[in-house]
């Protein structure tokens, strides 16, 4: 038996067959499916005829719609075959493309110099002690010999909680943290993140970076002090650095030196960078004074040492003849992707 949808459900199918057999993309594929199954396709407008069927024919009708459907799905995944993976999904694969590369991050210009820093000084037999970001305002100023009028300690240089705690404003308070936590002789050095309210320019910033040192023993010297920060400049810079200690004063060292390194731009002529000094300032040092060595029980009289400290981005702007300190902040990849 046949009827008017039975016939068109079959020539429907038939032209479907030839479109999908030279079907060349995904495209023309899905424009059969929307033709005859879509919303508004053939095959839905047909089986709103059903109703026009007299009952006899409706069984009929029913299962040819069915086959007609199973069908036309099966034409449609064979076409799918047919065209292969990357035509399917619409994309060409070109067999020449070189492989993609698989980027590794980079340290951080101020990690490998710290890195560096560690290394040279663990060479010498120093190991590495840490502290908090946060710590007392107590380990920060009074434990070091800082008296409370001294101007470090104003609050237009240092970020107070208010709650007798600060952002530390140095690494020396790690100082305190050792001393206290073990018996002499010690030798540790102590990298880490330090903040001062600066306001930012060329060679300022809020947050910044230190690597302190600390060596407590029995009859320690200046000397030692003096061979040290030599020892670690010939690494760090190169063996023609030269050091020299001129005077200063820090609370916790007594006597203080600044230690200066021969400028490794001119090797000491003179120079913008190191401002025709022939010296760059790379170290604030100093014998541990006997009020911090009081301040942590360790006997004065039995114990000396000495204490250094040196700014990490300092070190990283010279070394890579970075002229202004912000870039180190700013993570501007084209910028730190450098740096190896
Ligand atoms: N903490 C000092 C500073 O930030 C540096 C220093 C460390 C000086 C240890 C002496 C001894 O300037």
């Amino acid at each position: 038996m046949s009827n008017e949808i039975i016939d068109k459900l079959s020539s429907a199918l038939k032209s479907a067959e030839g479109k999908l057999s030279s079907a060349s993309s995904e495209s023309d594929i899905e424009s059969v499916r929307i033709e005859l199954l879509g919303r508004n396709g053939l095959v839905p407008a047909l089986s709103k005829d059903m109703k026009n069927v007299p009952p006899e024919q409706r069984a009929e009708t029913g299962r040819a719609f069915n086959e007609a459907k199973e069908k036309l799905q099966k034409l449609l995944d064979e076409a799918k075959e047919r065209l292969g993976p990357s035509s399917v999904s619409g994309a060409i694969t070109d067999v020449t493309e070189p492989g993609r590369r698989w980027k590794i991050g980079k340290k951080h210009p101020i990690t490998l110099v710290i890195d560096d820093c560690v290394a040279i000084f663990r060479r010498m037999g120093f190991i590495v002690a840490e502290g908090p970001e946060i710590d007392t305002v107590y380990n920060n100023f009074d434990a070091l010999n800082t008296a409370s009028d001294h101007p470090s300690r104003d609050p237009q240089d240092t970020f107070y909680f208010g709650d007798g705690r600060l952002l530390r404003t140095q690494t020396s308070p790690v100082q305190i943290r050792v001393m206290k936590s073990q018996e002499p002789p010690v030798r540790i050095v102590a990298p880490g993140r330090c903040f001062r309210r600066d306001t930012p320019d060329a060679t300022h910033s809020m947050n910044f970076h230190q690597i302190e040192g600390l060596y407590i023993d029995k009859g320690v010297s200046m000397a030692d002090l003096k061979s040290i920060l030599l020892a670690f400049g010939r690494e760090f810079f190169g063996p023609g650095v030269g050091i020299r200690l001129r005077p200063h004063f820090f609370p916790f060292t007594e006597p203080s030196v600044e230690c200066d390194f021969s400028c490794v731009m001119c090797g000491g002529k003179g120079c913008r960078v190191c401002k025709n000094s022939g010296w760059l300032e790379i170290s604030g040092a100093g014998m541990v004074d006997p009020n911090v060595m009081k301040a942590v029980g360790y006997d004065p009289e039995i114990w000396s040492g000495y204490a250094f400290g040196m700014g990490i981005e300092r070190l990283a702007m010279i070394r890579y003849r970075i002229n202004d300190i912000r870039l180190l902040y700013d993570n501007d990849k084209r910028f730190l992707s450098q740096f190896n």
